[in-house]
């Protein structure tokens, strides 16, 4: 795996609009519109509770993922993505690791998530990191797109 090195992009940062800039790039590429959060990023990241870890491979944004703890007693994991040419590399999976750390850091006791069943190397990603399947909710991302709800319990892991 190439080295690299997840930061955390902070609101008072000189290269926020940079970073969130490609980030949006990216959205607009991996992801089909009704999925992309492209549109309002920048605003769900001035949000009090969220986050946004990148991984930054000789200064080329790799990878990111974006986290929010609604409130004490879960937290949320709202978007993961790798770059297509850096895939299979492990970066996902470090990316996730890093923010179920900061998750554990706000001392929530479940972090859960939404996943569409066909995004099959994600699904396999969070069942490897210990999510399991609570439920499924038709038409979660458009009319004929459902999602797992998908949750991991920090206390018991
Ligand atoms: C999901 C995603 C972030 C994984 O990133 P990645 O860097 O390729 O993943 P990793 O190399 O860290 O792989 C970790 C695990 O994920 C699973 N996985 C990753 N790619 C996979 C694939 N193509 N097929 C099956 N399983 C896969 C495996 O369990 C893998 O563990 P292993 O290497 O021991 O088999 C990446 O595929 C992606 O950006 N997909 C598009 C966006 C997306 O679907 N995001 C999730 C919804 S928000």
């Amino acid at each position: 795996m190439a080295k690299g090195v997840i930061l955390e992009l902070h609101r008072n940062s000189g290269n926020w609009a940079k970073t969130v800039e490609e980030i949006v790039k990216l959205e607009r590429k991996i992801f089909p519109k009704h999925e992309s959060l492209a549109k309002f990023f920048d605003e769900e990241l001035r949000k009090k509770n969220s986050g946004l870890l990148y991984l930054d491979v000789d200064g080329e944004l790799v990878g990111y993922v974006m986290y929010s703890w609604p409130s004490s007693l879960y937290a949320s994991i709202t978007k993961l993505a790798v770059k297509e040419q850096w895939r299979r590399q492990g970066h996902g999976e470090a990316l996730l690791e890093a923010a179920i750390q900061k998750c554990r850091t706000r001392k929530v006791s479940r972090i859960l998530l939404h996943i569409d069943p066909l995004r099959t190397p994600a699904l396999n990603l969070y069942k490897k990191q210990g999510f399991l399947v609570d439920t499924m909710i038709e038409g979660y991302y458009s009319s004929d797109r459902n999602a797992y709800r998908m949750y991991l319990d920090l206390d018991a892991s």
